[in-house]
């Protein structure tokens, strides 16, 4: 008979025990549930709840119990449901009567979210170190690439010159922002709800502040009600690992689009891309590629949360052990994808001559030229317009802007001089551009620099 079989005359019959389970998935919170009963117990020790013997008991068994999980030697049974009731069980049959005291003044309602949030703060710290790596691996090519000139796009349409650092600096941004996103979070994921009993706290004398400052909490939560019904903090998580990958899914199309013949601007090293079981030619950017197609299930997790939330009456329902699974696959997936990306960045090879004769196109200069008229007292509206006629004139003409003589460009517009004749270099163009987040040489020198304090390295 199950842990809470006391009014049941019937055995669960086994598609339901399979149907209800937890265990195949919650398993991987042992750890966290050993911790938050290790915590319970001692307390329940120290308030005079149960003998101190009996907590010190516990608490020696449930030490016990870690070990023999982390070796694999717990068998993990269906009947049991779920990772709650398998460590009460096996503290149970080892301690007899003692054992049977954990449970005191808890419910796995509270039980549970005192796992998750546990759970989570673990792999915040994680997630976040690695969302480091990527930084500094992406850092470290924009350090390499601080003077090698690229087409920027608008609207996938050669827009103006501008450095690779630049443009991987901008990831690098991104990503700075989710990590601070998932600090955020874990802000409110960092809140205590063990003492919420099932819905509504217990008639005994508990001492919640015991259990907060064993666990390291800096908060407990002020409503039982509350404690044990919400998931918010598990959506914004998932919020947070949402745009993370719609960030990683944007580098990955420019890598791919940048690998790919038409633009030969990139290669990956060997290592780190595969091949055509068919066409022996092939060498495909499969990490990148995979990575863009992991963010769908990533947002599959998030909408899966919300709507499993969104209905709920209060407090807690069965509905919320459907949490888990679309929390472990974000995650997993997130770390799946840190696991091989910065190494992948590493392995970069840039091709600096197609990069630049790309961004040779004197069309991205055509606003640098506008700014040379607006120098020249021209207001940018009507310069704008003239140089778009230049732009016009050349191409009937079957000329590129830089082939024009300086005539010509007269003949348009009157204020042209041959200082304007040499605004086509793209190195011109990037040095020109020295205000603060601009993409000059000296502008994202100074970017790389802040960003190697930031991730406090040198090379
Ligand atoms: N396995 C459950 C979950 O993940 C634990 C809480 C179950 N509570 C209950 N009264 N059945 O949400």
């Amino acid at each position: 008979m199950a842990l809470w079989g006391g009014r049941f005359a019937e055995q669960t019959q086994r598609s339901v025990q399979d149907f209800t389970q937890s265990i195949s998935y919650d398993k991987r919170l042992y750890k966290h549930d050993i911790a938050g009963s290790m915590a319970h117990a001692a307390m329940l020790g120290a308030a005079g709840i149960i003998p101190k013997e009996s907590a010190d008991a516990i608490c020696r068994k449930l030490a016990v119990l870690k070990r023999r999980i982390a070796e694999g030697k717990m068998e993990f049974k269906v009947e049991l449901e779920d990772i709650h009731m398998h460590i009460e069980t096996a503290l149970t049959e080892a301690l007899g009567p003692e054992g049977a005291r954990v449970h005191t003044a808890r419910s796995r309602n509270d039980q549970i979210a005192l796992d998750i949030r546990l759970y989570l703060r673990d792999e915040i710290d994680d997630l976040t170190k690695e969302i480091r790596t990527l930084q500094t691996a992406l850092v470290k090519k924009a350090d390499e690439h601080k003077r090698t000139v690229m087409p920027g796009f608008t609207h996938m349409q050669h827009a103006q010159p501008v450095l690779l650092a630049h443009h991987l600096l901008a990831y690098v941004e991104m990503l700075a922002r989710d990590a601070e996103r998932l600090a955020d979070a874990r802000r409110r994921i960092n809140v205590m709800p063990l003492g919420s009993g099932a819905i509504a706290g217990t008639t005994l004398p508990i001492d919640r502040e015991f259990v907060r400052k064993r666990l390291k909490f800096p908060k407990m939560t002020r409503n039982s009600m509350d404690a044990v019904a919400d998931r918010d903090f598990a959506c914004e998580l998932l919020a947070a690992l949402s745009i993370f990958a719609m960030h990683i899914s944007r580098l990955s199309e420019d890598l791919i689009l940048w690998m790919s013949q038409e633009f030969s601007f990139i290669t990956f090293g060997d290592a780190f891309c595969t091949g055509s079981s068919l066409m022996p030619q092939k060498k495909n950017p499969d990490i990148a590629e995979l990575s863009r197609g992991k963010t769908g299930r990533i947002y599959g997790d998030l909408t899966a949360l919300l709507t499993i939330c969104k209905g709920l009456p209060l407090t807690y329902n069965r509905d919320l052990q459907e949490d888990k699974e679309p929390l472990f696959d974000a995650i997993d997936t997130v770390h799946a994808i840190l696991s091989v990306y910065p190494a992948m960045i590493d392995s970069m090879k840039v091709n600096k001559d197609a990069m630049l004769k790309a961004a040779s196109d004197p069309g991205l200069m055509a606003t640098d030229l506008a700014e040379a008229l607006v120098r020249k007292g021209v207001p940018f509206r009507f310069a704008h317009h003239k140089v778009g006629a230049l732009v016009k004139f050349a191409a009937d003409h079957n000329k590129l802007l830089n082939e024009l003589t300086l005539k010509e460009m007269k003949s348009v517009f009157p204020e042209a001089d041959a200082s304007m004749l040499k605004l086509f270099a793209p190195v011109h163009a990037v040095e020109g551009r020295d205000v603060f987040g601009a993409t000059g040489f000296k502008q994202v020198a100074s970017q790389v620099a802040f960003w190697k304090k930031e991730l406090r390295f040198s090379s």
